[in-house]
C-alpha cells in the first residue's frame, strides 16, 4: 500500500515534470504565432528552444550533484529532465531546418560540416541520440553496466553543447559564460565525489 502510493506519487509529480516542462516551447510558438516574438521571431524561437535544451540539459546532471552536496533525492525524476533536454533539442534543430532553412538540406550539410558552432552543436546532439533511445527500463536491464557507460557520453554532450553555445554568439556573453560556469560546476562535483570515493575505497582495502 506504502508502495503503491509512493509510485503514484511519483508517476504524478513525472507527469507534472513532462507537461510543465513543454509550457516554455508552447508560450514562445503562441508568441511566435502572434508576432509577439520581436524583429526576428524565426531567431527568437530557435534561440528560446536552444536555450531550453541547455538548461534541461543541466538539470539532468544537477540531480546527482544535488544529491551530493544536500542529500536532497531527486534520482526518479532524472529520466523525464533528459528526455525533456533532447525534446527541446530536436525542436531547436527542426526549428533551424524548417524555419531558418526552409528545408535546403544542402545548406544544412555545408552548415555542419563547416561552421564550427554547428559542427559543436551536432555532435551534442548526436551524443543524445543514443541516450534518449536507451532511457527505457528494456534498455538497462538489456545493456547492464554497458548502460552506465554509455550514459556517460552525457558529459561529451554537454562540453560540446557548451562550446556550441559560446560560439553562437561574436561577442562574449554573459548569459552563454554564466550557464557554462554551471555546467563546470556540476562536473566538478561529481569529478571530487568520484575522486574522493576513490581515496576512500583505496583506504578501506589498504587498512
Ligand atoms: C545538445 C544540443 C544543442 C544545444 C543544447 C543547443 C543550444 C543552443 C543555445 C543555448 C543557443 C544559443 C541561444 C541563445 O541565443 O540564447 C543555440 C544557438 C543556435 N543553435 Fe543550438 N544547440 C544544440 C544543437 C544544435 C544543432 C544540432 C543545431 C543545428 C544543426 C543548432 C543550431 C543552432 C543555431 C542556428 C543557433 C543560433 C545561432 C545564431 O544566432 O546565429 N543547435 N543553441
Amino acid at each position: 500500500m506504502v508502495i503503491s502510493v509512493w509510485w503514484t506519487r511519483r508517476s504524478f509529480l513525472n507527469l507534472l515534470l513532462y507537461t510543465s516542462g513543454f509550457v516554455p516551447a508552447c508560450w514562445s510558438f503562441w508568441l511566435g504565432v502572434h508576432d509577439k516574438l520581436g524583429p526576428d521571431p524565426v531567431r527568437s524561437f530557435e534561440h528560446i528552444l536552444g536555450l531550453w535544451a541547455f538548461r534541461f540539459l543541466l538539470a539532468s546532471l544537477a540531480i546527482t550533484p544535488l544529491r551530493i552536496v544536500s542529500g536532497v533525492n531527486l534520482t526518479g525524476y532524472r529520466r523525464a529532465v533528459g528526455l525533456l533536454a533532447f525534446a527541446y533539442v530536436v525542436m531547436h534543430v527542426a526549428a533551424y531546418i524548417a524555419l531558418d532553412l526552409r528545408f535546403d538540406f544542402v545548406t544544412l550539410y555545408r552548415d555542419i560540416t563547416r561552421r564550427p558552432f554547428l559542427i559543436f552543436g551536432m555532435a551534442a546532439f548526436l551524443c543524445l541520440v543514443p541516450l534518449a533511445v536507451t532511457s527505457n527500463r528494456l534498455s538497462i536491464r538489456k545493456l547492464g553496466r554497458n548502460w552506465r557507460y554509455l550514459h556517460r557520453l552525457v558529459y561529451v554532450a554537454l562540453i560540446a553543447a557548451s562550446i556550441h553555445f559560446l560560439m553562437a554568439f561574436k561577442t562574449w556573453h554573459v548569459n552563454a559564460i554564466f550557464y557554462v560556469l554551471f555546467g563546470i560546476g556540476l562536473l566538478s562535483v561529481r569529478g571530487i565525489n568520484f575522486l574522493w570515493g576513490k581515496r576512500v575505497h583505496r583506504r578501506i582495502y589498504a587498512e
